[in-house]
């Protein structure tokens, strides 16, 4: 028998109704095989600001890290809500995890299932991982202006690049393709971005040598937003940095049923702390409460924790149980809590 421990994080909006969902799936799984999860629920997000004042405390930082892994719903509450003007969630707590848990690799899988609703008339067949950078980039807070609110105001953003940060990612994202028997695309602006960009080719360039059977390509981020609508069979892996991983991930989960299927997980590959796995969305104030939001995304992130922790049967299960479901589907709209009891019942059967 084996137990690991779980941080649940359910956060804002529906966020809650897709973990719910996403820990019915997981007890499942692991139910009768020996594998048992002990969960601890941490109250953290934009309820528990306007509740508190707080957003992270060190002592849930400490607790959180102390555990195996993490599974978070959502975090974030109406976009431009003034309440939240001070607290920052994204940044003082979604992104604090990211980097105090140093969760280099933003790992991002894309892939059309059949049945799936995509919006494109001829997709073709689309699986390819984006290995979007989480560490740096312009998400670090390097930043400030002057003279704020007057009509000379400057702000700056410094996007901050590290050669060890770039290789550590990189060298993740070589590996899997390379295990995957596929090829890498780096996508980045290094016909402006000079700087950063010409970093991120020449360390690409350097790893790429001690991956002979790996092809390797380049895309700047705009020409990879047209291909990923007009040719996204054309991609494998996908090696980015932090923004245009962001970007390029909600973009991805439309053209592959939409973003309610899109789950990632912010791995920690060298295992020093928990990795966190997530849905790509938000917390979707705009159907929250109402048992309309699609669990699979959040299903999916499960099956990515459990890979993570080398469940690699019960990974698979899950993702098996929830593609059944997918082709299944006829565009009947479903709650919440009725999509998660369908992939139940495919899981136990
Ligand atoms: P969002 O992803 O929450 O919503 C965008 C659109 O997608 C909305 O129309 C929403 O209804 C729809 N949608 C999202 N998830 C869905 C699901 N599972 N099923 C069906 N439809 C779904 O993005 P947003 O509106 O830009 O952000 C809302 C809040 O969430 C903000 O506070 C933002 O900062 C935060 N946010 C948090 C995370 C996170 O916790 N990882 C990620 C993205 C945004
Ligand atoms: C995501 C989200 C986050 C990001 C925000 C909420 C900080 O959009 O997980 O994709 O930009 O990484
Ligand atoms: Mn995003």
């Amino acid at each position: 028998s084996r137990a690991f421990t779980l941080a649940v994080i359910p956060g804002d909006g529906i966020g809650p109704e897709v973990v719910a969902e996403a820990e019915k799936i997981l007890d499942a799984a692991t139910a009768g095989s020996g594998i048992r999860f002990e969960k601890t629920r941490f109250s953290l997000g934009a309820g528990r600001f306007l509740d508190t004042g707080d957003t992270l405390t060190d002592d849930d930082l400490a607790s959180i890290k102390a555990h195996d892994a993490i599974l978070l719903g959502a975090v974030g509450g109406v976009p431009g809500d003034p309440r939240l003007k001070d607290a920052n969630i994204e940044r003082g707590l979604l992104l604090k995890l990211r980097f105090e848990l140093d969760h280099y690799v933003n790992l991002r899988p894309s892939k059309l299932y059949p049945g799936a609703p995509g919006p494109l008339a001829d997709p073709g067949e689309i699986d390819f991982v984006v290995v979007r950078e989480g560490t740096e980039g312009p998400y670090v807070g390097n930043g400030g202006s002057i003279r704020k609110g007057t009509a000379h105001e400057v702000a700056n953003e410094t996007s901050v690049n590290t050669a060890y940060g770039i290789e550590r990612v990189v060298r993740y994202a070589f590996a899997l393709a390379e295990r995957r028997g596929s090829k890498l695309t780096l996508v980045h602006k290094t016909n402006v971005l000079v700087h950063a960009g010409g970093m991120w080719q020449r360390i690409v360039d350097a790893v790429a040598t001690e991956h002979p059977d790996v092809a390797v390509d380049y895309l700047h981020v705009d020409a990879a937003t047209i291909f990923l609508v007009t040719n996204p069979s054309r991609f494998d892996v996908i090696v980015t940095d932090n923004l245009f991983g962001d970007i390029l991930t909600d973009l991805a989960g439309a053209v592959t049923g939409g973003i309610g299927l899109a789950a990632s997980g912010n791995i920690n590959p060298d295992g020093a702390f928990p990795s966190m796995f997530e849905p790509v969305h938000g917390s979707a104030p705009d159907i929250a409460g109402q048992q309309k939001a699609d669990p699979t995304a959040a299903i999916l992130s499960v099956s990515l924790l459990l890979d993570h922790l080398g469940l690699h049967d019960e990974a698979q299960r899950v993702t098996r149980a929830v593609e059944d479901d997918i082709e299944a589907r006829d565009g009947t709209a479903r709650e919440t809590s009725v999509i998660g009891d369908a992939i139940l019942e495919r899981l136990r059967a």
